[in-house]
Formats: structure tokens, C-alpha cells, sequence
């Protein structure tokens, strides 16, 4: 019993020693300066409505206004919110959006709708913990609608 004791005393220090160590490997919490000319909300015509979903369920990954959670500053979990980050915006960046031309646009606005549609969007990973980023039927039907009729303008530019 006294043995048994000892060697779990051992055991979390070594896994308290770990995830000491594991604080130090820090990689980059990053939010680029954006360029309020090139956003989507300058590029496209985005309703309140949208605005507000898009804010809510898809802005801290796919955006340079990512408001990081404090957990972000704890490895191991810090690490994957960042890569998550980093992956969402080299895929689509709402700050950015100018930088796509009318194809891609068109292009990005069908996978928007795709996405969410699936149920791919936002991942479950984060709605996990941020419950009011749940998309409603209502948000989806909303996001389509508005992506629809962006494609469609962008089509007759
Ligand atoms: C927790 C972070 C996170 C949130 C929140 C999030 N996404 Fe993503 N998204 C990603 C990641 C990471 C990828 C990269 C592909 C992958 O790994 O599945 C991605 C990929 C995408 C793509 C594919 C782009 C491409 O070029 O293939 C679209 C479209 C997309 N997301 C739309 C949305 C929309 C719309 C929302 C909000 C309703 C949203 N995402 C919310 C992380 C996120």
C-alpha cells in the first residue's frame, strides 16, 4: 500500500514536470492589422443579420479579429486553437476578403453555404464550448439565402 502510494506521488510529478514543460513551447497567437477597405463586410453587401452570424459562429477562426479564449494560453490545448486558427484563415479570411477576385468569391460564398448546410461549419470542437455559436436552421437558411443572392450580384458585375 505505502509502495502503491510512493509510486503514484512519483507519477504526477512527472506529469505535473510535463505539463510545466510543455508551457514553454509557445507558438504565435497572431491577429494581423485589417484593412477595413478589405473585409467582407466592405467587399459584399452583408446584412445585419448575417453580420451578426457570421461574427458570432465564424469570426475567431476565419478572421484577423480573433478573440482568443484564455485557454489559448495553456499548452497542450493552446495548440490545437491555434493551428485551428491558422488552418481556418489560409482556407478563408473574412478580413482579407478583397483579396479574393469574383471567381473565388463566388466560389467561397458556395462553400459558406455548403459548410453549414452539412453541419461542417462552425466545428464541433468549438461549438462545444461556445454553445450561442450553434447555427439554427433559421442562421443556415439566412447565410444561404444572403450567399445566393451575393453570388448572383457578383454574376451581373
Ligand atoms: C473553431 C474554428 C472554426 C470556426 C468557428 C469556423 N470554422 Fe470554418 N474552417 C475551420 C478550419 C480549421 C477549416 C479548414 C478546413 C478543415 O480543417 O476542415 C475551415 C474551413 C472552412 C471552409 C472551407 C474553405 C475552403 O477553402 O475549403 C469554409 C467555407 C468555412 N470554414 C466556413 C465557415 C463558416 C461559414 C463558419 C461560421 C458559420 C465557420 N467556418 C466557422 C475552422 C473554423
Amino acid at each position: 500500500m505505502k509502495r502503491a502510494l510512493k509510486v503514484l506521488k512519483w507519477a504526477a510529478l512527472v506529469v505535473v514536470v510535463v505539463l510545466v514543460g510543455l508551457q514553454f513551447v509557445r507558438p504565435a497567437r497572431t491577429n494581423p492589422a485589417v484593412d477595413q477597405s478589405q473585409t467582407i463586410h466592405a467587399r459584399q453587401q452583408v446584412n445585419p443579420q448575417v453580420a451578426a452570424i457570421l461574427d458570432r459562429s465564424c469570426q475567431d477562426c476565419h478572421s484577423n479579429t480573433t478573440r482568443w479564449p484564455w485557454y489559448s494560453n495553456v499548452a497542450p490545448v493552446s495548440w490545437f486553437v491555434i493551428d485551428h486558427v491558422n488552418h481556418a484563415r489560409s482556407h478563408m479570411n473574412l478580413s482579407e476578403w478583397g483579396s479574393l477576385d469574383n471567381r473565388k468569391a463566388s466560389k467561397k460564398l458556395e462553400e459558406i453555404c455548403e459548410e453549414v448546410q452539412d453541419g461542417e461549419m462552425p466545428l464541433e470542437s468549438y461549438t462545444y464550448i461556445h454553445w450561442s455559436a450553434k447555427l439554427s436552421l433559421d442562421d443556415v437558411k439566412t447565410l444561404c439565402e444572403w450567399t445566393t443572392a451575393e453570388r448572383a450580384r457578383i454574376a451581373s458585375r
